[in-house]
């Protein structure tokens, strides 16, 4: 096993996460906990390219777990995308006598880090995106806040659906992932979901599904789009020209990433930051920490990458049940 790391660097990259700052914060207080020094580097890889970096010390990440975004900044860099940025980048650290780094971050992250990691630097990933779709781990750092942020924002918007009597389709946030679109369809009994995973785009069936609906008296109808389908503008002028029921489509967008993260976030984030800082005190490394079967363990990035993730089956057909229950209602009678 390679010698522990005695100086360690901290970044959060990609898109922000609620919780992020949880997860920060564990690995600055565990690592010093532990007699390791901590350098914060700020705005992900493009700052560590910039050298953009600080020392920290427990009072850095005061006043920080409750807050949303990220304290130490993220970017997205394509010049550490790069081979050259990469061994750029790890010179970098080796000047500055950091032999490990703590990286926050979603799939894209990882693939950095791995790069990172054959540049001889020891990495360990912390998953932090709302998107849960990291496969080798059940959770990820800010999914949980993501979730209750967008149902919250679709019961109001359920509210005045039924109101107007209107169809809404609202599109949540989640890349090409329908984690979001799922739970938060299931939360708030939206009539239709769909997921970018199984999607087939026949209109036609939620056209059919409104029409039947309207008879059978429903007030309004909720579809939850996920942004890997998108296109939801467009396709509520095709449904109110085909149902007669006016439709409104909206788009959360980012206000999903905000605010202060749930106590769900922050507990997983502070577990998985002290993680961390415990593998790279050990000497580990090319590490990523996943909560997975009912446990925290880690894998070779690599390895994760490489997994599947698929929405379970069964999720899927008992919200296609829930949601069509008015129609199950008539099979009944
Ligand atoms: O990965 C988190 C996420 O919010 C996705 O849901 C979304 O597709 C993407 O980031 C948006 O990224 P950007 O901030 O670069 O627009």
């Amino acid at each position: 096993m390679p010698k522990g790391c005695k100086k360690i660097a901290v970044l959060t990259s990609g898109g922000d996460a609620p919780g992020m700052n949880a997860a920060i914060r564990a690995v600055v207080r565990r690592a010093l906990g532990k007699g390791l020094k901590v350098v914060g580097i700020e705005k992900g890889y493009k700052g560590l390219l910039a050298e953009e970096m600080f020392d920290m010390n427990a009072r850095s990440v005061a006043d920080a777990i409750q807050k949303g975004g990220t304290i130490l900044g993220t970017a997205r860099s394509s010049e550490f995308a790069t081979d050259e940025g990469k061994k750029k980048a790890a010179d970098i650290l080796r000047k500055r006598g950091i032999e490990g780094v703590a990286i926050i971050g979603g799939d894209g992250s990882y693939r950095g880090a791995l790069g990172l990691s054959r540049e001889g630097i020891p990495v360990v990933c912390i998953p932090g995106t709302i998107d849960l779709d990291i496969a080798c781990t059940d959770y990820t750092i800010g999914f949980d806040t993501a979730v209750n942020t967008a149902m919250e924002a679709i019961d109001k918007v359920r509210d005045t659906s039924s109101s107007h009597e209107r169809c809404s389709i609202i599109e949540v946030m989640g890349r090409n992932a329908g984690y979001i679109a799922l739970w938060c369809g299931v939360a708030t009994g939206a009539e239709d979901i769909l997921l970018p995973e199984k999607y087939d785009f026949n209109e036609q069936n939620i056209i059919n599904h409104i029409i039947e609906s309207r008879k059978l008296g429903k007030t309004h109808h909720l579809i939850i789009n996920a942004e890997g389908i998108g296109h939801s503008t467009s396709m509520s002028r095709r449904i109110e020209a085909a149902t007669g029921m006016e439709t409104r489509a909206t788009i959360l967008g980012y206000m999903q990433r905000g605010g202060s993260p749930s106590c769900k976030d922050r507990f997983y984030a502070a577990i998985m930051g002290a993680y961390a800082a415990d593998l790279l005190e050990e000497g580990n490394c090319n590490r990523c920490i996943g909560y997975l079967g009912g446990e925290f363990r880690d894998f070779d990035i690599e390895e994760a990458l490489n997994m599947k993730k698929e929405i379970p089956e069964y999720y899927y057909d008992v919200s296609k049940a829930l949601s069509r229950s008015i129609a199950n209602d008539r099979v009944a009678k």
